[in-house]
């Protein structure tokens, strides 16, 4: 058999290989980006960025940790970091440099905009002129945006994702990711309002409000900032199996008629394969690289390789939403159950006739004369 490959091509795009590093720190700027397509990273989604990055103010501490009772190890983690803060032309000229260098290597630019149709055509059309692959929109942010009505406050309205969707396909010559929010009761509705707008893609999952804990000795809510916080986006490990039902659910809804980018909680290839199982055609790990470092790269590259060879699959097209299949409604997991306890049953009365006592008189019953 030959050697599979990792690489995969995604709404006309090249992926090296599916892994891209998730809009946040990881992307903040050209200099870290241009490191991690020098690690082996497939595809970085840069940090979200705006027209006017002098309305956004970060603060300090803006990380809470959950870790493990057991051994300390990282398992949940609670942000309340804005979008960049950095000039929009610096990001322009860094897209522009980046791709130059890196032109094998997928740059998406995640972009995030108030509600106006002029302002979002704006961006869209100044930072493809930089080269940059793909967009991808931020409609999920859930904290500190949404105050100014942008962020989740417009990927949870699936008339406004539609509405912003379809300003961005006017004008975008390249493809057009949506990132979802899982903060909303059914993601299918803004992931299918995006599609219908014209999005080549859905990402999902962004992060999920959470208040990370309390100070027994203070009783402040952390992070605290001069004793006060907000509630804030929860990540990493713990998240995982909530991302996968999201995910689930776009791939029901929507696999074949969008592509999907997998986010949430992944820090290993057995992780990754399972969100490619549900549909994704890339994974997007933030958190996981910001606590184990861009090196990670090389144990998700060599473990999807080792999985692909061990099942005898050419690339992940051939596993890529192999699991969706088996959701189904409760009701029918009750009568499939019924149906087995019925064949088993039936299977213990054959094995009764052949209990090897009265082999001689079994036989005869059985044939005919
Ligand atoms: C510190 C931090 C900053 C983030 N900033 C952004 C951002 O600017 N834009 C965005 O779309 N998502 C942002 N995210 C969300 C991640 O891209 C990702 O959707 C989420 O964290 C879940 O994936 P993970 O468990 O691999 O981190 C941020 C996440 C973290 C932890």
């Amino acid at each position: 058999m030959t050697k599979p490959t990792l690489s995969v091509t995604v709404d006309g795009m090249h992926f090296l290989n599916p892994f891209v590093l998730g809009s946040g720190p990881p992307g903040t700027n050209g200099k870290v980006i241009k490191r991690a397509f020098e690690a082996g990273w497939g595809g970085v989604v840069a940090k979200t960025i705006s027209l006017d990055s002098s309305k956004v103010s970060n603060v300090a501490p803006r990380y809470g940790k959950l870790k493990s009772r057991e051994n300390g190890e990282v398992i949940g983690f609670e942000n309340i970091e804005l979008i960049s803060d950095r000039p929009y032309e610096t990001w322009l000229k860094e897209f522009e440099d980046v791709k130059k260098s890196y032109p094998n290597h997928r740059l998406i630019a995640s972009i995030m905009e108030e509600y106006n149709r002029d302002a979002w055509q704006r961006i869209v059309k100044e930072v493809q002129d930089t080269g940059v692959d793909a967009f991808e929109l931020n409609l999920s942010c859930p904290h500190g945006l949404p105050e100014r009505r942008m962020g989740s406050a417009m990927g949870q309205s699936p008339e406004i994702t539609k509405e912003v969707v379809g300003w961005v396909k006017e004008v975008a010559k390249i493809p057009v990711w949506a990132k979802m929010t899982p903060n909303i009761t059914d993601i299918t509705r803004p992931a299918m309002a995006a599609v219908e707008a014209g999005a080549n893609g859905i990402a999902a999952i962004n992060t999920i409000l959470s208040v990370i804990g309390v100070d027994l000795k203070t009783l402040r809510p952390q992070p605290s900032v001069e004793g006060y916080t907000v509630p804030g986006g929860y990540s990493a490990q713990a998240v995982r199996p909530i991302a996968l039902r999201h995910v689930m659910e776009i791939g029901r809804a929507l696999y074949g008629k969008a592509s999907i980018s997998g986010i949430g909680g992944i820090e290993t290839a057995e992780d990754a394969i399972q969100f490619i199982a549900m549909g994704s055609s890339t994974v997007q790990i933030c958190t996981g690289a910001m606590l184990r470092g861009f090196e990670i790269i090389t144990e998700l590259n060599s473990g999807l390789e080792a999985y692909l060879t061990e099942m005898k699959f050419n690339s992940i097209t051939d596993f890529r939403g192999k699991a969706l299949e088996y959701f189904t409604t409760h009701a029918d997991l009750v009568e499939r159950q019924r149906a087995a306890k019925r064949d088993r049953a039936g299977q213990r009365s054959r094995d009764d006739e052949w209990s090897g006592e009265k082999i001689k008189e079994q036989t005869a019953a059985l044939t005919s004369e």
